[in-house]
């Protein structure tokens, strides 16, 4: 998730760009830079790191122009550096193209291309955009833009300048978000509606395969093939701090609400839609290797810990080999045992964790290979890790983890799947079922969230309550443990995740008349023992909420107060969707509390210290 902006007019470029830039850094802080069609030609201004540093170069060299591109970026291919940031040229350097997305197939477009003379100076797969619209070029930038996204797949939004017809900007959207704002005599273009809010009100939103062509007085938007569209012009009323959450009223109900894309975005480019297979060309780790390992550690802490916990079931399932989930700051100091054939997993959003770190290194000097699961590609865990699955959810703002949560539990299946591929513990139907079952996902929390009025009301009843427990058994006990974490810090409420077998060896001395109790009930296997321990319980006054599958709410109903049904999907796979309603749930329930949602007493986003 990267942020773009554009404009063609007559105000000081520069300036639209880096203010555009500062209120799109929440998509992306890697890097940052603009291109500007300056009397002496296309001229590209990059920097490593925040914003400010493109601006103290800007300082010494402004760049003065009527038209240019921005980028803020969030490394995804290709490590943050000066080479990798945005915007990228060609050879010719007549051409500048940002872009916010992924190429899934530009190595083999870079292949190409480099067989073809074309020499690069980025890792990134945005640089063979440019190269192809160079290569394409035929004296008309629409067309060769068109006939360039042709040969593209992948998510993409795009725009691309050229010193060839310095008087168009041309934008492009392909499954990654862009916004056209018109003005008087100027025109713009952005990821976001905060990007140009400043300047105008009046916007366009693109749809996916969909493009515009900007000049200073005039906007024409096409689908990619060339078929002119016309559009009502959007008029935005939001204020600006409304506008950055995206009209929602907090980031965190905006991070929920960005999950199927979020879901989308860590699968794109890692399922073979073909072979039906994961591919993860990313991983240095050999098939050799993979063969050789005999057990599994995940460490991580909090909610990353929480996907830990799912991960080792999601890894023993489907690759039989022994898996342990433990929490970093106590994996660091009780010696554990691991050999050259352990495989550490470290999983961590921020990649910063002081805990998840010292843990990474505690376990590569006792030889293990460690393979992190992060958010953020240039971050210290990262960089240290010897292999990286990067989880594609862009920035995560509200303290509390939702996105970052779920694309960990997509890329534990990704990553399962693909050892048991290697492996041979899963044959080629069974993984091209789960994979099935994984894409149809982001529409299910597509259909959850428009159910999101239920939850409110019951969050609110919850709300009124100092104490309420969670049960599951399995992964349901792992996304229980979840749901209360996410409930205890935005809510304040105290509540506890047990799994539900273990209730009665002391904590069901707990329950009294009232007390509220959510229990996950979707793991089919284990479904009546769980409805034994739900009647427990109930036995007890507990007044009972069951999260199940639509096929099991009325026989449950007769065991429970409530229940809400979540689509049905596989039993390795539920948490990526039950855990949403306890998203939404402690949301509701912070929001009922009147607390800071996204920023809850006594927590930071990334503990860097232990
Ligand atoms: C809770 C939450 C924290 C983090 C934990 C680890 O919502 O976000 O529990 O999961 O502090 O942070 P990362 O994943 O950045 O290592």
């Amino acid at each position: 998730m990267c942020g773009i902006v554009g404009y063609i007019g007559n105000k000081n470029t520069q300036s639209v760009l880096v203010e555009g830039l500062k209120k799109l850094e929440y998509r992306g802080y890697d890097s940052a830079g603009i291109a500007v069609f300056t009397p002496e030609g296309l001229q590209i201004t990059k920097a490593l790191g925040r914003l400010a540093n493109l601006e103290a170069k800007l300082d010494g060299a402004p760049l003065v122009g009527n038209a240019g591109i921005g980028h803020t970026r969030w490394a995804t291919h290709g490590k943050p550096s000066d080479e990798n940031s945005h915007p990228h040229t060609d050879g010719s350097q007549k051409f500048s193209v940002v872009h916010n997305g992924i190429i899934e197939n530009y190595l083999d477009l870079k292949d190409e291309l480099m067989a073809q003379g074309h020499t690069f100076t980025s890792e990134t797969d945005t640089e063979v955009i440019s190269h192809l619209i160079a290569r394409e070029y035929n004296g008309d930038i629409v067309k060769t833009v068109q006939k360039v996204i042709t040969l593209l797949r992948g998510a993409f939004a795009l725009g691309v300048l050229t010193e060839h017809e310095p008087e168009k900007l041309v934008a492009v959207r392909q499954a990654s978000p862009l916004i056209i704002g018109i003005g008087e005599g100027e025109n713009f273009i952005g990821s976001d509606i905060p990007a140009i809010l400043e300047h105008t009100r009046n916007v366009y939103i693109l749809n996916d395969g969909e493009m515009a062509v900007l000049t200073h007085d005039a906007v024409e938007l096409m689908t990619i093939e060339g078929n002119f569209i016309s559009r009502e012009m959007i008029r935005v009323d939001w204020d600006a701090v409304t506008a950055e959450k995206g009209g929602f009223e907090h980031f965190m109900l905006k991070e929920i609400h960005e999950q199927p894309k979020a879901y989308r975005d860590t699968m794109l480019g890692r399922i073979d839609n073909e072979t039906k297979k994961v591919q993860l060309p990313e991983l240095k780790m050999t098939e050799e290797q993979i063969k050789n390992i005999r057990n599994v550690q995940i460490i991580a802490c909090g909610t990353a810990y929480h996907a830990g916990l799912v991960g080792r079931t999601v890894i023993e399932q489907l690759v039989r080999i022994p898996v342990e989930t433990d929490v970093a700051s106590e994996y660091r100091y009780r010696s554990p045992i691991v050999s050259k054939d352990t495989l550490v997993i470290v999983v961590s959003q921020s990649g910063e964790t002081a805990d998840t770190l010292a843990a990474l290194r505690e376990a590569q000097s006792n030889g293990a290979h460690v393979l992190a699961i992060t958010n953020v590609v240039g971050s210290s865990i990262a960089r240290d890790a010897d292999d990286v699955i990067a989880t594609l959810a862009g920035p995560e703002i509200a303290v509390a983890s939702t996105k970052a949560y779920t694309s960990q539990l997509i890329a534990f299946n990704l990553l399962g799947l693909y050892l048991a591929q290697v492996r041979g513990t899963q044959t080629a139907e069974e993984i091209a079922h789960t994979l099935a079952a994984m894409q149809a996902l982001p529409e299910q929390v597509e259909s959850m969230l428009e159910q999101a009025e239920a939850i409110k009301g019951y969050a609110e009843q919850i709300s009124k309550h100092e104490h309420l427990f969670f049960i599951g058994r399995g992964l349901d006990y792992a996304v229980a443990q979840e749901g209360s974490l996410k409930l205890k810090e935005i809510s304040y409420i105290h509540s506890e995740a047990y799994a539900a077998g273990e209730l009665k060896h002391g904590t069901l001395a707990l329950i009294e008349d009232g007390i509220p109790v959510i229990a996950l009930a979707t793991q089919e296997n284990v479904l009546e023992k769980t409805v034994s321990n739900i009647k427990e319980v109930k036995a007890r006054g507990a007044d009972v909420l069951a999260i199940t599958y639509e096929e099991h709410v009325a026989p449950l109903l007769k065991s429970v107060d409530q229940a809400f049904a979540i689509p049905k999907t596989l039993p390795l796979l539920s948490p990526a969707l039950s855990v949403v309603a306890l998203q939404l749930l402690a949301y509701y329930a912070s929001l009922a509390l009147g607390h800071d949602v996204d920023k809850p007493r006594n927590l930071a986003k990334s503990v860097t210290v232990e």
